[in-house]
């Protein structure tokens, strides 16, 4: 989602709409802006772009040089005006702008519902407005510190009170915002290029900060209202390089999203003690996850390589036959439904046409149908019995990255509730993999932060024609994705193999400096695939292996080591596809390939 919001001398919602126009790629299913006016707080709020918003402000004329904006990217809530932001509380009086979560949001809502206030939306974010009424006692600042001590999860808001029109008070927790310091104006933002056109000095907002922005001053301070001391940071960036945070291209800033997208995707899913996954979207009942007896998974592209993840981890965790297959291939192979299956189905835009009709064909034959989507409200999410969102946020770079990792993190919890309901896991295992499931954002963070070695290695490759990439168990499943990256941005031939089938045929291919890469992450298979690791490097292949750190005997058969941390062996894909999505990424850079917009590719695919 984008946040703005303006205080100056200036007509308030025409430069919010001209800022939420530049943050549209943060998020595009509703936006809005409050002003407060006289009395109330003055709202318009429009389900669907912004241009739809923009066509419903013509004849309204709004004066006020205070405001706040919204453009949004759903995840409580399916896109509609009622749960457009911004929000306000039952007298009208406070109106809030949220990105984030509020894990905490049900409880928080229970308890102001007991105290009389009456809610609108399906949102998370509609506690905020109602908790900073509750608190108000004739103080906006102190109102909101008030709400935020309530808060579980993370959030960027913007409040603005008929109460106090000439102030607008902004938090920051683990969720970007900017302030941006003009001449006699100052300007708040998600993101850099709201700002670009008023001013380049910014106040750059960390966690637990406090941002309350008046006609003649900006004050921070932190969550007990100590002033915080703030340098101006100059930005010079482009306006393009700004919508990309800085990076070169979107698909780069989307890996590097990778811990944010895995803990949004958690959050509030495993229980604070680690013993149980909550799905609060899925309505499958216990008895009915007891009588199940098959599962499909069936997906395109990505989604599809998700869904072979999630095919080795239910098959281990819940004991229960999958079947993963291409929806294209699904919808036509006549595939046996009978009582007790499930269909899972993977997607990230929701709307991939082959995806889609693999759903129908299922629903037809009476399974029970589970989706896990990226997108609120989306054709999928909508035909579907039950839907897991991945919280990912909004993926632009063709190239699938965080939606992938955010779709493995959505098996594991899905996979940790069957197996807790039909009781395949003894408890100390289960609190084992959720507890280490709370790690894995912290664990992406390294390995995006010290990704240097990739960058040589991409360069040594970038000249090649065909590459292979090898791993047994999940690792050959990651494998599979490695390699589609590779070609879809690259491209460069490569393929996947399962290393142990390499003998079979593809050993046939290896010679002098052909390059593979091998996966060595899976414990009780590292022994035999480091076998396999030298059966290449005999016949002189170039070989990059990635292993978890500790497992030193790999570097003895492999021309170059990357390591990742230490996890439990079933959640590796996600850290072991980072390093792939670098290598695909600088490889296809190196070769000046267009990195976001591959030749012949679309980012969502709605015909057959
Ligand atoms: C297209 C994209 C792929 C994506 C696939 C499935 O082919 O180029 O990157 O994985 O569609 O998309 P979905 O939105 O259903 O996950």
């Amino acid at each position: 989602c984008g946040i703005v919001g303006y205080i100056g001398p200036k007509e308030a919602v025409s430069i919010l709409i001209d800022g939420l126009e530049k943050l549209e790629y943060r998020g595009y299913d509703s936006a809005g802006v409050a002003v407060p006016g006289d009395d109330n707080i003055e709202v318009l709020k429009k389900e669907g772009k912004l241009g739809n918003l923009r066509e419903n402000l013509n004849g309204h004329n709004y004066s006020a040089n205070v405001g706040i904006g919204h453009t949004r990217w759903a995840t409580h809530g399916r896109p509609s005006d009622e749960n457009a932001h911004p929000h306000t509380d039952c007298t009208g009086k406070f109106a809030v702008v949220h990105n984030g979560i509020i894990e905490n949001y049900l409880s928080l809502k229970e308890w102001l519902q007991s105290q009389g206030h009456v809610f609108k939306s399906q949102t998370d974010t509609e506690v905020l407005p109602h908790l900073i009424e509750q608190f108000y006692e004739g103080d906006l600042v102190d109102a909101v510190l008030k709400a935020v001590a309530k808060l579980e999860g993370s959030f960027a808001m913007a409040v603005v009170s008929s109460h106090e029109p000439n102030k607008l008070v902004a938090v920051r927790q683990d969720s970007p915002l900017v302030v941006g310091l003009g001449e006699g104006e100052y300007f708040l933002a998600s993101d850099i290029p709201a700002l670009l056109k008023h001013t380049r000095m910014t106040y750059i907002l960390n966690d637990g900060e406090v941002a309350v922005l008046e006609n003649d001053q900006v004050e921070v301070m932190d969550l007990s209202r100590n002033r915080i001391k703030k340098n101006v940071l100059e930005v010079n960036w482009e306006a393009g390089q700004a919508e990309k945070g800085g990076y070169d291209h979107f698909m780069l800033k989307e890996i590097y999203e990778q811990p944010k997208a895995l803990r949004d995707t958690l959050s509030g899913r495993i229980s604070h003690d680690s013993s149980e996954v909550t799905l609060d979207e899925v309505k499958i009942t216990p008895e009915e996850i007891r009588g199940l007896k098959k599962i499909f998974i069936t997906a395109c592209g990505t989604a599809y390589h998700a869904g072979f993840v999630g095919k080795y981890v239910i098959e281990k965790l819940v004991r229960l036959p999958v079947e993963v297959d291409i929806a294209s291939e699904f919808r036509y192979r006549q595939p046996i439904i009978e009582p007790g299956t499930l269909v899972i189905i993977i997607s990230q835009s929701g709307e991939t046409a082959d995806t889609l009709a693999a759903l129908r064909e299922a629903k037809r034959q009476g399974a029970r149908i589970v989706a896990v989507t990226n997108v609120v409200g989306s054709s999928v999410s909508r035909e579907a019995d039950d839907v897991i969102y991945t919280w990912a946020g909004p993926e632009i770079a063709v190239a699938s990255t965080k939606a992938y990792t955010t779709q493995l993190a959505s098996m594991y919890l899905l996979a940790m509730h069957l197996a807790a309901v039909r009781g395949t896991l003894p408890a100390e295992e289960i609190k084992e993999i959720l507890q280490e499931m709370k790690n894995l954002a912290a664990k992406a963070q390294t390995i995006v932060d010290d990704a240097v070695e990739i960058k040589d290695f991409a360069k040594e490759i970038s000249t090649c024609k065909d590459l292979f990439y090898l791993g047994r168990g999940l690792d050959y499943a990651v494998a599979m994705e490695g390699s589609l990256k590779l070609k879809e941005i690259s491209y460069i031939h490569a393929e996947a193999y399962a290393a142990g089938e390499l003998k079979h045929g593809t050993l046939a291919l290896i010679e002098d400096n052909v390059p593979v890469v091998a996966l060595a992450t899976q414990q009780d298979l590292f022994d035999k695939t480091v076998s396999n690791i030298q059966e290449v490097n005999a016949r002189g292949a170039s070989v990059l292996a990635l292993a978890m750190e500790g497992h030193r005997e790999v570097e003895k058969v492999a021309d170059k080591t990357i390591y990742i941390p230490q996890t439990h062996s079933i959640l590796a894909p996600i850290l072991t596809v980072i390093p792939l999505q670098l290598l695909a990424y600088h490889t296809a850079v190196a070769r000046g390939c267009d990195v976001d917009k591959p030749r012949n590719l679309a980012k969502s695919v709605t015909v057959e």
